[in-house]
């Protein structure tokens, strides 16, 4: 967090002030009543669309932004560092025309057929980590269970060691937790997080395996091998946005049935309603949100915008719309008509989303199956991740 609190989030805005770590949707909400595109001259300038229609009309427009970075910070990069078009993480870090190339090529990684591959192995991994809380009566959710849970898929799909998870978890915390540190310690942060990447790569060309490395390691792209940023980039991809985003989700979820008995009550009496159940999780727990560059000046949403200014894509807060969504600020865990936003949407929309539904759903069903009754012990305990991705870390709770 930058040292000064914040005012008026209307026209200085900051996405880690306390308040809105806590509980931004009555900023948010208060934003769409007013403005509704909030300003600030932190981060050297950027924008929060509040709405639904804000935050689409930015998402579906490559013309003006510029997913060149998404993640803000103090700095800008350059169009050299990282390399255009790839970016740090492509395909979430690159543009069109490059985009497509990079996206097709983890599409298949993610399809419907591989993800349901996974599933058994989640389940056992759900039903390992619930055996070892057995006898306690008051477990850490997101601690002890929600922040295994992908880690141990991303680290089986790239086939790294097990043993790694504890460093996988950290590297997503530097990445995602550490925007405010200058440039210079964010490139020495950033630095033991590729030397391991490379040592992986390195094993992997020596001993070639079935798996998401080698298969970036062969790969070709009219004729040619991916480029080492390349293939090191995706990866880096796949561990923040296949970790911290699907970890929050499941922390949010059980949060949400700790506090909420009804809701619990009704899940465990009616299994079949958890697809249901885990669109509305998506939508009104939405975790994650994504930044823009703007490329040229540009007037915008009635907005003054300047080269490089951020924009941050508040899908949560767009989920939130009540032009949208009716009765948009409860949950209704059996909402039928849900097209949320939890996944964004346009070219850069989640590629990961059936992994991710699959991981959510496996481990609430696993959770209550195991705990059919369990509640908060302390709501004031209950500490929410700081940065673009929003989960709970600490996440105490009475099981029985
Ligand atoms: C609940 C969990 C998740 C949520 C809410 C989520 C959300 C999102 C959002 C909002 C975007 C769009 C970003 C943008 O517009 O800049 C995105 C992109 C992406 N996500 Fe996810 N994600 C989740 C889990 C995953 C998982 C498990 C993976 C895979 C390991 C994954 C892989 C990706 C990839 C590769 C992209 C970039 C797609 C592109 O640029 O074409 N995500 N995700």
């Amino acid at each position: 967090m930058t040292d000064e609190s914040v005012s008026d989030f209307a026209v200085d805005w900051d996405h880690t002030d306390p308040r809105w770590v806590h509980d931004p949707y009555p900023i948010w909400e208060d934003l769409r009543g007013r403005c509704p595109v909030a300003h600030t001259e932190r981060y050297g300038g950027a924008w929060f669309p509040a709405t639904h229609a804000g935050v689409s009309a930015v998402a579906t427009d490559t013309e003006h932004f510029t997913s060149r970075t998404v993640v803000i910070g103090n700095g800008r990069p350059t169009e050299e560092a990282p390399p255009a078009p790839i970016g740090v993480a492509p395909p979430i870090t690159s543009d069109p025309p490059f985009h497509q190339i990079a996206r097709r090529l983890v599409l298949p990684v993610f399809a419907p057929g591989p993800v349901r591959d996974l599933e058994p192995m989640v389940r056992a991994l759900c039903g390992r980590l619930l055996d070892a809380l057995a006898g306690q009566r008051e477990v850490n959710a997101a601690t002890q269970y929600a922040q295994f849970i992908p880690p141990a898929v991303i680290i089986r799909m790239l086939g790294f060691p097990e043993a790694d998870e504890e460093l996988f978890r950290e590297f997503v915390h530097v990445v995602l937790e550490g925007v405010n540190h200058p440039v210079e310690e964010r490139i020495e942060e950033f630095a033991p997080i590729e030397a391991y990447l490379d040592a992986q790569i390195e094993d992997h060309r020596a001993n070639p395996r079935d798996d998401l490395t080698s298969y970036l390691l062969g790969v070709e792209v009219a004729g040619q091998r991916l480029s080492i940023e390349h293939v090191r980039g995706t990866m880096v991809l796949v561990l923040i946005a296949g970790i911290d985003t699907t970890w929050s989700a499941i922390g949010a979820s059980l949060w949400h049935l700790a506090s909420h008995p009804d809701d619990l009550a009704r899940l465990v009496a009616e299994p079949d309603l958890m697809p249901i159940a885990v669109e509305e999780f998506l939508r009104y727990y939405a975790p994650v949100t994504m930044a823009r560059l703007v490329k040229d000046d540009v007037d915008f949403l009635g907005c003054p915008m300047k080269r490089d200014d951020w924009i941050l894509l508040g899908f949560p807060a767009a989920n939130r719309d009540p032009s949208v969504f009716p009765d948009a600020d409860r949950f209704i865990i059996d909402r039928l008509e849900n097209r949320h936003l939890a996944f964004g949407l346009g070219i850069h929309r989640c590629a990961g989303s059936n992994l991710a539904r699959m991981e959510l759903r496996v481990a609430i069903e696993e959770f209550i199956k195991r705990y059919p009754k369990f509640e908060l012990i302390d709501a004031d305990a209950v500490t929410w991740s700081q940065g673009q991705v929003r989960g709970p870390r600490h996440l105490p709770i009475r099981v029985g």
